[in-house]
């Protein structure tokens, strides 16, 4: 690293521990009250840009996937055209759910209850015998839209009426992982894991390597837990990386599994042997290793439940060759994701206690810290 990145590391690891210091965890009604988890729904989840997807899901004209965002069903589809729109899953005639499945293919959107039929650019086509009704107008009826913007490939919606567009949102990441090729990786498998924990702990646990030794210690002899430097160590981005051990990989049999995800020519040696760990708020964690990138979607489900979406997304060209042996990385992560779910369950056990009372953040933990302030800014 050049003399000149690493100063600049140095002051954010600084910073950021000068904003650990003093810090406390959050209070036990931010991880019980359904007062408090109405309130982050209606401040967070309904403001601010959440991620639903990846392009490549939506790999074809009419291609679909439905979300749930705050309450809100939304048909994701792209349209033939290629470009990705968002609806209500609201039938414009009575109101009816038009899409119960979480995703498939149609050339058209049609209500199953009177078949109003809608196009892939949520234009009302058909309305069985609506022209014997006055003043009717199709053009009157088209789906109602959800503000969408794609950022390297990530599908993004936000509820809000006018929200800060996308790209201002994302501009301290500007060119930050371009040379990730993120917008055309493919997930190989995506895994759903119910956790019995508050969304809010699976942020503070992602953002610190502090339990690394004792929860992980498959991934602490490949990754040292004391290697964790930040480079985003303030506001809705934080992260940094980690060292990957000289040769290693973050799979089960510490091999490469994959072609990698970057371009050879973009990547210094020390870049290879590291993973880099990002949490973009309020519900994508980012995790980019040398050969995959994972990514989870946080979906809170209730003060005390959360609903994660795990996909392992690899290159385009990484499918095709003989040593892409995805299960090697995938099995890995479940194994380390069922290791944090399982200490944040441990967590929100504890936290329900009468005795209950914030604890004191160590100063390997100024990124939950960050994170914590972070989401209270949201909250005031
Ligand atoms: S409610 Fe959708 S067509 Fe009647
Ligand atoms: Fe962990």
């Amino acid at each position: 690293m050049p003399l000149s990145q690493t100063i600049a590391t140095r002051t954010f690891r600084k910073t950021a521990d000068t904003f650990a210091a003093g810090a406390k965890t959050l209070e036990q009604k931010y991880f019980v009250s359904p007062e408090v988890f109405a309130e982050e729904q209606e401040k967070i989840f309904s403001k601010q840009w959440v991620l639903v997807g990846h392009q490549g899901e939506l790999a074809k004209a009419g291609d679909y996937l439905v979300a749930e965002v705050a309450r809100e069903s939304l048909v994701i589809v792209r349209d033939k055209g290629g470009e990705v729109h968002g609806f209500y899953n609201v039938c414009r005639h009575r109101g009816t759910r038009l899409r119960e499945d979480r995703n498939g293919r149609l050339s058209a959107i049609q209500c199953p209850y009177h078949a109003w039929t809608y196009g892939l650019d949520g234009r009302l086509l058909g309305a069985p015998h609506m022209d014997d009704v006055p003043g009717f107008d199709k053009a009157d009826y088209s789906l109602h839209a959800v503000n969408l913007a794609l950022w390297e490939g990530f599908i993004f919606v936000n509820l809000g009426d006018s929200p800060t567009p996308l790209e201002e949102w994302f501009a301290p990441l500007a060119g930050k992982f371009s040379h990730w090729n993120l917008a055309k990786l493919r997930s190989a498998k995506r895994i759903e894991y119910d956790v019995r924990a508050n969304w809010k702990l699976m942020f503070e646990n992602y953002s610190e390597c502090y339990h690394c030794p004792g929860v992980h210690p498959m991934l602490s002899k490949v990754s040292p837990y004391d290697s964790a430097e930040n480079d985003l160590a303030k506001g809705p981005f934080l992260g940094g990386f980690m060292s990957i051990n000289k040769g290693r990989s973050l799979t089960m049999s510490g091999d490469a599994c994959a072609f990698p995800v970057k371009e050879e020519e973009e990547e210094g040696e020390e870049e290879k042997q590291r993973v880099f760990y990002y949490s973009i708020f309020p519900n994508m964690l980012l995790s980019m290793h040398p050969e995959y990138v994972m990514v989870h979607q946080l979906w809170p489900q209730s003060p005390e439940r959360t609903l994660i979406l795990c996909d392992w997304f690899f290159h385009p060209e990484a499918f095709d060759r003989a040593d892409f042996n995805p299960d090697d990385a995938i099995e890995f992560w479940d194994m380390t994701n069922r290791q944090d779910w399982h200490v944040c369950e441990l967590s929100q056990q504890g936290i329900v206690s009468r005795v209950y009372e914030p604890g004191p953040y160590s100063s390997r933990e100024s990124i939950p810290a960050a994170w914590d302030r972070e989401y209270l800014r949201y909250m005031r």
